[in-house]
């Protein structure tokens, strides 16, 4: 099975159209995502530009506030915190990576917890730790969604995550945890690797390692989760996986593009919706 991301994004979308629409009549503004991006790294702008689309598509109020490659950091920060007093703004977004001369954990610290729709501030790291409620970091959160949809319970199941990032690896396995899965947690300097991988029910590969893996790091039954964005040596966009070598070879599979990726906006924008009741309470 191939798991359509782009698909299972668009549902969700739907619904979030309508409940915009419904906080249109209640309130009397709809949730509101600002996104900024300093520099002009090219990856960095079609991401923005999607997450604007996203934004419209579902009839949300954004915008981007674009700054100099040379910003300095106190200026990143005094404009966050003037995001941060305005009653307006539901969510605020860094776009990452940063310019090398500027402290991305400073940054991450410095937007106000209630509008990091991200996930990223330590306060919100923490309360996912803790289990307790919280803004949920995206692609992790979307993955869950994924896996729900297909029906996979992951009640005692073997979890295994390459790549130990912040922003995917250490908070899917905490997800994963808190459903019940025994979680393994793998890296560049993991030994058995293959059999590791090939022991997983649930395979969650965050590289950055164009093919990686293909089948001898896959068993039957497995569930492959792809978070890999990569070109090819053809420059086509490909995931961690060898996707033509795994797919006949697992029980699921997610592409790419078309999987996790979709999945990540449309968790933005489910974070913004849910900052702007959690402030409008
Ligand atoms: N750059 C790559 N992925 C992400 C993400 O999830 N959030 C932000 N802010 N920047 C990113």
């Amino acid at each position: 099975m191939i798991i359509d991301g782009k698909f299972i994004g668009q549902e969700i979308k739907a619904d979030l159209k309508n409940e915009i629409s419904h906080i249109r009549e209640t309130y009397t503004r709809v949730p509101k995502l600002v996104v900024i991006l300093v520099g002009d790294n090219q990856a960095s702008m079609t991401y923005v530009k999607n997450k604007e689309k996203g934004c419209q598509y579902v009839g949300m109020d954004s915008a981007i506030v674009r700054m100099d490659e040379t910003t300095s950091e106190s200026v990143l920060i005094e404009k966050i915190v003037e995001l941060n007093n305005q009653e307006d703004v539901d969510g605020i977004l860094v776009q990452l990576p940063l310019p090398k001369h500027i402290n991305e954990d400073l940054v991450l610290e410095a937007i106000v917890p209630s509008k990091d729709v991200d996930g990223f501030h330590p306060d919100n790291v923490a309360k996912l730790f803790l289990g307790m409620d919280s803004l949920v970091p995206c692609t992790p959160k979307g993955m869950m969604v994924m896996l729900d949809t297909i029906g996979c319970d992951l009640t005692g199941k073997h979890v295994v995550v390459v790549g130990r990032s912040n922003i995917v690896g250490k908070p899917v396995a905490m997800l994963c945890l808190q459903k019940n899965a025994t979680v393994t947690m793998a890296h560049s300097k993991t030994k058995n690797l293959k059999e590791v991988c090939k022991s997983a029910d649930v395979l969650i590969l965050a590289v950055g390692r164009a093919k990686m893996f293909n089948h001898e790091y896959v068993g039957q039954n497995a569930i492959v989760l792809d978070v890999g964005i990569n070109r090819d040596e053809n420059n086509k966009l490909c995931g961690d996986v060898d996707f033509d070598d795994v797919v006949d070879c697992c029980q699921a599979i997610t592409p790419v593009p078309g999987g996790v990726g979709p999945m990540t906006i449309t968790m933005l924008l489910k974070n913004t919706v849910e900052a702007f009741y959690s402030r409008n309470k």
